[in-house]
């Protein structure tokens, strides 16, 4: 069976780091108390701001590689609806994976709470305010924000869940595609 490019497979493995720390991280964040006077909350918000935005530079790459560099054909073995299904999951990460960021990025601005000075990007990289604190801005795009932060949960389960099946039910080697 074809396998994946070694770049598009670095792409993914890369995707696969930053996400672990990224969704963890920012389910966390609203558990950590302020008993230092947040000073432990400000290193998660560096830490899931820094790991989101490295990773909509990642996705952004990995998508132009893509488009010259189209994912091997399935064995024949795969159903339509099975294909369909993956090819659903696969899109709809990547568009969520765009998308998540940039509202992330807004939201910091929008609260007044940019990437700078103690949640600046990797701790040491000043970014740009692109906008004015707006609270009730602020509210809706962390909401949604919120609701895409489950959504990629929920895609992921069916992701790795597919892996899994495809692994341990139809046992066709479909994950040495990515490896
Ligand atoms: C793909 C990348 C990202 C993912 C998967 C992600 C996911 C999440 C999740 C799951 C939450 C918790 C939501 C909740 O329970 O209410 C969250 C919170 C948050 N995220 Fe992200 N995020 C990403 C990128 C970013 C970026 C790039 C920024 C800012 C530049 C950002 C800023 C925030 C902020 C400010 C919160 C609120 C934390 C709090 O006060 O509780 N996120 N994110
Ligand atoms: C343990 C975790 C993971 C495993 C074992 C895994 C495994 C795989 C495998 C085997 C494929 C190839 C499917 C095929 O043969 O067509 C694949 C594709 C893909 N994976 Fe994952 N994956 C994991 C996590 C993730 C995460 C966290 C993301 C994104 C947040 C992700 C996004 C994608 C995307 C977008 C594709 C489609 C690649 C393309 O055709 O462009 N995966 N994954």
């Amino acid at each position: 069976m074809e396998s994946y490019n070694t770049i598009s497979k670095w792409f993914h493995w890369i995707t696969v780091a930053l996400m672990a720390v990224a969704l963890p991280v920012g389910f966390v964040i609203q558990h950590i108390t302020d008993k230092d006077e947040g000073a432990t909350k400000l290193v998660f918000y560096a830490i899931h701001e820094s790991a989101g935005v490295t990773l909509f530079v990642v996705v952004l790459l990995r998508l132009l590689w893509r488009l010259r560099h189209p994912a091997p054909p399935l064995p024949p073995s795969v159903p339509r609806p099975l294909r369909a299904a993956a090819a659903a999951v696969h899109h709809s990460l990547y568009a969520l994976l765009l998308v998540q960021p940039v509202l992330g990025f807004v939201a910091t601005n929008a609260w007044g709470f940019p990437l700078r000075g103690a949640t600046a990007y990797l701790g040491f990289i000043d970014f740009p305010v692109v906008m004015e604190k707006n609270v009730a801005l602020a509210e809706v795009v962390q909401n949604l924000h919120t609701i895409i932060g489950w959504s990629i949960l929920a895609l992921l389960v069916l992701h790795i869940g597919g892996v899994i099946f495809h692994q341990a039910i139809r046992r066709d080697g479909l994950l040495l595609r990515m490896v």
